[in-house]
């Protein structure tokens, strides 16, 4: 990558379909996605518990988490499932030249989603 900006994370084929995966990046416990033909990235902590969300389960662009099954908007980092209700952070991912690299929304790393904002544009829903 010609930009220092984004960082290699893992090998691309180590990041299976719809197989959420921790990577640790800047010091920072991240959960990287393949879902479709996307990848995302959130950090890997629920914001709910100690929970890795990478022992959770991908459900459309949502990640379930192993502890209470609260789920976060991949996308957004928006918390979309109670027990959840703050946000997660997000960061630009993407696949090239045969790995995954991690890019920091803004300067200042690790980059919080807005709470307000992600509430404001999901609103959690007690069931499924
Ligand atoms: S620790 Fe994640 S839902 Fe409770």
């Amino acid at each position: 990558m010609a930009s220092d900006d984004w960082t290699k994370v893992c090998v691309a084929s180590e990041l299976t379909q719809d197989m959420p995966m921790a990577v640790s990046w800047e010091g920072v416990a991240v959960c990287i996605y393949r879902i479709g033909e996307k990848v995302f990235a959130t950090a890997d902590t629920c914001s709910h518990g100690n929970a890795s969300l990478a022992d959770g389960d991908i459900i459309g662009y949502e990640i379930e988490c192993p502890f209470h099954q609260g789920r976060f908007d991949v996308r957004t980092g928006a918390a979309t499932l109670l027990p959840c209700r703050l946000s997660i952070a997000t960061f630009n991912a993407l696949e090239k030249d045969g790995a995954i690299w991690l890019q920091n929304k803004n300067d200042d790393a690790p980059n919080k989603v807005s709470t307000t904002d992600a509430q404001a544009s999901s609103p959690i829903s007690e069931e499924r």
